[in-house]
């Protein structure tokens, strides 16, 4: 997985100060009316913003499949409360809040598991529990985050809703990683997720602009 061998590289190439400036206030309005403070951040990565909602208030833990990441995540905020684990499974305590940002659901690859998933979430939220998922929508031909200059990323379509994510390390022109990304649909994931009783709304940024044929992101709020 391309995560077991990036680790901590993934935030050389996220400006994370930026990021959390201009889409915390933005995840935080969506969460607006949450039954409760409770709070899994899904896939959550390096876990800066399970530190930044926990910084805000919340409850928060941050689940990760990659257990690099989650060491990355645990170094960088060792007061934090990180888990390696699967987004496919249900919580073992029900949540008032899963999010689910930076384009992860892009890992799962089949419509079988985004319906695992979808009935994973249902139950392991309260009644009235939110579900936020914020992924890329439209299929860029080709895009390039650099932080300094040292790594690049770009993603690239491939057959079908399929993209290569490619991250390279420009100063030798080595390959660090690469791996297969499906870009979803509106209709793909709110179909999974109405079907399992939650309601939902889309959008097309964090800042809740309708969603448009070239809106960036694909971002879904589920309510149980
Ligand atoms: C693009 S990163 C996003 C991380 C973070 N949410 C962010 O916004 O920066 C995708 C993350 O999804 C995780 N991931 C992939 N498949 C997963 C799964 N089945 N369960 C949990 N995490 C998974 C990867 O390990 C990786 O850390």
């Amino acid at each position: 997985m391309i995560y077991d061998e990036l680790g901590a590289d993934y935030d050389r190439m996220i400006n994370w100060e930026k990021r959390l400036e201009r889409d915390l206030p933005l995840v935080l309005q969506l969460l607006d009316g949450a039954p409760g403070k409770k709070l899994v951040d899904m896939a959550c990565g390096t876990g800066w913003y399970t530190t930044a909602l926990r910084d805000a208030g919340w409850n928060s833990r941050g689940i990760d499949l990659s257990s690099t990441m989650i060491a990355c995540a645990q170094e960088r905020d060792p007061t934090g409360n990180f888990q390696q684990g699967s987004m496919l499974l249900p919580l073992a305590e029900q949540s008032d809040v899963i999010v689910c940002l930076g384009n992860s659901l892009a890992y799962i690859h089949n419509i079988t598991d985004i319906s695992l998933l979808a009935t994973a979430w249902y139950e392991s939220l309260v009644p009235g529990g939110y579900v936020l998922i914020q992924v890329v929508h439209l299929l860029p031909t080709e895009v390039k985050l650099l932080n300094g200059k040292e790594f690049s990323r770009t993603l690239a379509p491939t057959t079908g809703p399929f993209y290569t994510l490619t991250i390279s390390r420009s100063s030798d022109k080595s390959v660090v990683a690469e791996d297969t990304l499906r870009c979803w649909s509106e209709n793909d994931l709110m179909e999974e997720l109405s079907k399992k009783g939650f309601t939902c709304q889309t959008f097309g940024s964090l800042n809740q602009e309708p969603l448009k044929n070239n809106s960036p992101d694909l971002v879904i709020r589920a309510v149980k």
